[in-house]
């Protein structure tokens, strides 16, 4: 049982704690948060609190935090959590640079503490479908990623709030919800070469865009063509064309409360078949990914290098959304 400080109670942090609070292989020690409205949800829960990350880093009954805090805040909270010994759960994205990432990845390293990052859609039943295909030869060569994670949950969103912002979510959806789809396309194709990217304010009052299209070229030559909207409700999905078929996943609903996937797979000289999964929860099975990491029974299952790929490409599309231009990774 790996026990934990969550760090950050807001709208993930609480989903986050409700699966902790269910989980075999984790267990909540102290809940952080800087505002007392939110720490009061977590005392009414019987969670011990604390305003202060340092509380929990001081602790030694705390092995390890999962940070579910603003984008900005990610890099110091991983070095300081990584000094202090304790292993590292961060929530997406792991920085908003490729060097900020490099340090992460490095300083938990040093420390000899693992890292994970809260990239659940990896651990989705058929989104490993869909690696499986992808590795095994059965689609044939890779060509082509179509993916697209799209909400309107920030529609309701107050305008000063850090989700909303260009230094904390550049790129408009970008690290909101595209995030997550490029980390897929990463661990598909490996990574990326250069992007193409347009982000737009076209159906919403968001100043910071509702509307992002992207091409990622990897640099096997193969593309994600990616759409990611803040302005429509949700629909979330990912197919991958290769010579020898392809497969798309649908998304019936929003992660946060998963209630299941249509995979449909067409071979080449095939028609297409559907099948349904039913619900799981991968952002638990993440977790218990980095509790097994943590806690010495398996390694954990996304290579560092890739969560840096991710975060190169990332980095990349920020320039492309500010310069309208192609742009290297
Ligand atoms: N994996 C997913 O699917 C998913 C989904 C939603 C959000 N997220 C990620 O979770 C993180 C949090 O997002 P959110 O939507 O819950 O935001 P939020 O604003 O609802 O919550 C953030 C919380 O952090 C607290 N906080 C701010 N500064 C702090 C500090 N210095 N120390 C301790 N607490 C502090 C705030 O008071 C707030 O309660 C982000 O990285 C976001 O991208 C991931």
């Amino acid at each position: 049982m790996l026990d934990v400080a969550v760090i950050g109670l807001g709208w993930w942090g609480k989903i986050i704690t409700g699966i902790l609070q269910e989980s075999t292989k984790l267990r909540i020690c102290r809940a952080v948060d800087a505002d007392s409205r939110a720490l009061r949800w977590a005392a009414e829960r019987g969670l011990a609190t604390s305003l202060e990350l340092g509380d929990a880093l001081a602790d030694p009954a705390v092995k390890g935090v999962v940070l579910c805090t603003p984008h900005t805040l990610h890099t110091e909270q991983i070095a300081r959590a990584a000094a202090a010994g304790k292993h590292v759960f961060c929530e997406k994205p792991l920085a908003l640079s490729r060097l900020d990432a490099e340090a992460s990845v490095r300083h938990c390293n040093d420390a000899g503490v693992v890292l994970a990052v809260g990239h659940e859609r990896r651990f989705e039943p058929p989104m490993l479908e869909v690696k499986r295909l992808a590795q095994s030869g059965e689609l044939g060569a890779l060509l082509q990623i179509e993916a697209s994670f799209s909400q309107d949950k920030f529609l309701s969103l107050p305008p000063a709030n850090w989700r909303l912002s260009e230094r904390e979510a550049p790129a408009g959806p970008m690290t909101a919800t595209g995030i997550h789809q490029l980390d897929l396309a990463v661990w598909l194709l490996g990574p990326a070469d250069r992007v193409f990217v347009s982000v737009r304010r076209l159906g919403s009052n968001l100043a910071n865009g509702d509307t992002l299209g992207a091409l990622v070229t990897f640099k096997s030559g193969s593309n994600l063509l990616l759409s990611a909207i803040l302005a429509t409700p949700f629909a979330g999905r990912f197919a991958v064309y290769g010579n020898e078929g392809w497969v798309e996943v649908r998304d019936k609903a929003h992660p946060e409360a998963p209630e299941g996937w249509v995979l449909t797979r067409c071979r080449r000289g095939g028609t297409p078949e559907s099948r349904d999964y039913p619900a799981a929860s991968a952002v638990r099975a993440n977790l218990e990914a980095f509790a097994d990491a943590a806690e010495g029974r398996a390694p954990y299952p996304v290579p560092q290098s890739e969560m840096i790929a991710n975060i190169a490409a990332l980095e990349a599309i920020f320039r492309s959304a500010a310069s309208g231009w192609v742009e290297p990774v």
